[in-house]
């Protein structure tokens, strides 16, 4: 099969006020054909702002409710998304996990929304470092992925991220077989799931200028999902540019 086009995606995560669209103008002004699709999703109050001076950056949420509107304070629909310009969201990041306890059933059931409004769902997935030391790392990351999948996952319309959660913010980062590893797992599994052996399979968590050649030339890693780093537009852009 042909290698997934890879993509880049950042999290900005609860960071960001208008100001800084200023970094998504730089950003988008230092492109030069990029080899990969790029999207950031930003906090929802700047989606629709940044999605018109993103060019050919994509742009998405960070979580979305699985319903479609209703009583529900706080939450933000797929719809709603879409609707402000976005083409993707992040379901089931380990932070909406472990701070909103949310389950693998309803992280399902969001991107099944996702998919509804015509985003592509970005199905987040990683273990703990109790359940890495206890040797339970496969175990908890294919078990998530089988599901929190959504029914109708297509290469098109699905990406999973692995992001061991902890890696994310802490400097600390898998060995390069490990990650190669779990990859390598997630695309037998995402294969047996759906059928498809082209799905994109993201690593993140302290994903970096210095080191995302090397975790991006891993065969089964299809591009990143980058926190901190995807908040100033010189780092991103070191990092789209070793893809
Ligand atoms: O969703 C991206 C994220 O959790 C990784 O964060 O800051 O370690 O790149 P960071």
């Amino acid at each position: 099969m042909a290698a997934p086009r890879t993509l880049i995606a950042g999290n900005w995560k609860m960071n960001g006020l208008n100001a800084a669209l200023a970094e998504v103008t730089a950003l988008r002004d230092g492109l030069s054909a990029p080899n990969c699709d790029i999207l950031l999703c930003p906090p929802a109050t700047l989606i629709a702002a940044m999605a018109e001076v993103a060019g050919p950056i994509m742009v998405g949420g960070q979580d979305c409710h699985a319903a479609a509107s209703g009583a529900h304070t706080g939450d933000i629909a797929a719809e709603m998304i879409a609707d402000a310009g976005g083409a993707a969201v992040i379901v089931g990041h380990s932070e909406r996990r472990t701070d909103h306890a949310e389950t693998d059933a309803q992280v399902k059931a969001k991107a099944e929304a996702a998919h509804r409004a015509g985003l592509i769902a970005i199905v987040c997935v990683g273990e703990t470092e109790a359940e890495r030391d206890a040797g339970r790392a496969l175990d908890v990351v294919l078990g998530q992925t089988a599901a929190s999948m959504p029914d109708g996952a297509t290469a098109e319309n699905t990406v999973i991220a692995y992001e061991p959660v902890w890696a994310i913010g802490t400097g600390r980062t898998p060995t390069l077989d490990d990650i190669a590893e779990m990859h390598d797992a997630l695309r037998a599994k995402t294969a047996e799931l759906t059928g498809s052996d082209a799905m994109r399979l993201l690593y993140g968590g302290s994903m970096k200028p210095g080191n995302a050649a090397e975790i991006l030339a891993i065969e089964t890693v299809n591009g990143g999902l980058v926190g901190g780093a995807s908040l100033k537009a010189a780092d991103f852009g070191a990092i789209i540019a070793a893809a």
